[in-house]
């Protein structure tokens, strides 16, 4: 115990876990360390399983694997209960701007008047891209997925800010994550208004984060927006909402890009490629399309059937999750949302949203979803409240990844200044040939 690091010490309950192990009759008994956490499951320390007992453990999708150690967000999915920094979800949904999280995400505190004004005096000087970065929009094709033109230019913002790229300096840390933060809305509004034809618009920074962002989606330079306030803060919420979501695919994804010390840029590139997926952050723009395929009311049934059906790869999308079992808090605060936002910009009798409602309804009486503990997760609600907006769907998962990116860059600060962190370096349960002889082509 005493050779472990300073992080691990804190956390010991000076407890060991021991495990029997027989093979070829023989029996062994090997003991490990149990660590707490502050809330959660007590935690089994196996880095020296393998030196102790020459076994390796086989845990695909690492369901029951802790990756590192974490104080900046905590999911108790029996709970249904999801805490940034200990504070709960639908404090922060709905009674805080986006830049106050993302600082409570980034330092761990929540911030006071003067601090939330200096931070955000902090990113808004970063708003604006390097205007060649603008010419790199011009290589892709103009039907491009926005995923795409995201994962390619936020790439290539370590090509551009070469004075935020060393890792070893926490000046240039920060300075990186003001700039992933500042810059993503650009970044995001400039991949929708180049996929439409419009021009780019510049960000104006007397508008809040998300107020900017609508801004530079929806003015043109021929004539005065103003932004509608609800639609600013029904999407400021959904900023919230998104913002971290502890080790989930695309922040465990960045983790491992940055465990080899690869520079921020590219960490955060390779987290939205991941989120862009159906079964993550794409799930969002899943919903809609399946919403829209099943059409009306009547065919909710033959949706469902299909669902069940194992030889048949369609799944209910927005439903599920890897950890909440009973309900997605998040769901839950934009289902609120879904009915204020609808009134709000006159959609009143949305026909997807009342089909969502009555798919919810019956999924949740039918036996396979209970059983499975099936629910409906952020996804579900969150499309419907983009669209009400005038959020086209392909942008869908680009607003995940705006907001994600803030819980990205707090995952990444955490990891780098984490003494105990190494290169991730996963093993593996090794299937194929064992060695063969090998033959020159032609005696094959
Ligand atoms: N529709 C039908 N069956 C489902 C669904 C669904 N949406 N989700 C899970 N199941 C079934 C699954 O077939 C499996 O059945 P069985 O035990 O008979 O093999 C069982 O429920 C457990 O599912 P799993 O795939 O082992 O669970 P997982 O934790 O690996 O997957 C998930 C979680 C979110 C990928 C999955 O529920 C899913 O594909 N949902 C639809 C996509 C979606 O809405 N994704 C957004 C997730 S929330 C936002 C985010 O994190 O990005």
């Amino acid at each position: 115990m005493s050779s472990q690091k300073k992080s691990d010490s804190i956390a010991s309950l000076d407890q060991m876990a021991k495990f029997t192990f027989t093979k070829n009759g023989i029996e062994q008994t090997f003991e490990f360390p149990l660590l707490s956490q502050t809330l959660g499951p007590e935690v089994i320390d196996i880095r020296e399983l393998y030196t102790k007992t020459g076994y390796l453990t086989y845990d695909p999708g690492f369901t029951s694997t802790a990756s590192c150690e974490s104080s900046i967000t905590f999911v108790d999915g029996e709970q249904g209960l999801l805490l940034h920094r200990g504070y709960s979800i639908q404090d922060l949904a709905n009674h805080c701007d986006f830049l106050e999280v993302a600082y409570l995400l980034l330092y761990g505190e929540i911030p006071n008047q003067s601090q939330h004004e200096k931070f955000e005096e902090n990113i808004i000087v970063h708003t604006m891209l390097h205007e060649q970065l603008i010419n790199f929009y011009q290589g892709f094709r103009r039907d491009a997925h926005p995923m795409a033109i995201m994962v390619g230019v936020v790439g290539a913002l370590s090509a551009f800010y070469h004075d935020s790229l060393d890792l070893k300096d926490p000046e240039q840390r920060e300075l990186a994550s003001y700039r992933l933060i500042a810059k993503m809305p650009s970044i995001a509004a400039m991949a929708y208004k180049y996929s439409v034809g419009q021009p780019f618009m510049y960000p104006r920074n007397e508008l809040k984060y998300a107020e900017n962002f609508l801004h530079m989606m929806f003015a043109l330079p021929s004539y005065d927006y103003q932004v509608n306030k609800t639609v600013a803060r029904a999407l400021n919420k959904i900023f919230i909402l998104h913002a971290d979501h502890e080790q989930n695919a695309s922040t465990s994804t960045v983790r491992l890009a940055g465990s080899s010390a690869a520079n921020p840029f590219a960490c955060i590139a390779s987290g939205i490629a991941s989120l862009w997926g159906p079964a993550h952050g794409g799930a969002n723009e899943a919903v809609l399309n399946m919403l829209k395929e099943i059409g009306k009311k009547e065919r909710i049934p033959e949706f469902l059937n299909r669902a069940k059906d194992k030889t048949d790869p369609f799944r209910l999308m927005g439903f599920g999750h890897r950890i909440y079992k009973n309900f997605d808090p998040r769901a839950v605060v934009l289902k609120e949302s879904c009915h204020e936002v609808l009134e709000a910009v006159g959609v009143k009798n949305n026909p997807l949203f009342e089909l969502a409602l009555e798919l919810e309804r019956i999924a949740l009486q039918d036996d396979y979803f209970i059983e499975k503990k099936l629910f409906p997760n952020v996804d579900f609600y969150s499309g419907i409240i983009l669209q009400a907006i005038g959020i086209p769907l392909s942008m869908f998962t680009v607003l995940f990844a705006v907001a994600r990116t803030v819980g990205w860059v707090s995952q990444w600060r955490e990891m780098i200044a984490d003494p105990v962190q190494k290169i991730g370096r996963p093993r593996q349960r090794y299937i194929g040939p064992s060695q063969r002889q090998f033959n020159p082509v032609k005696e094959r």
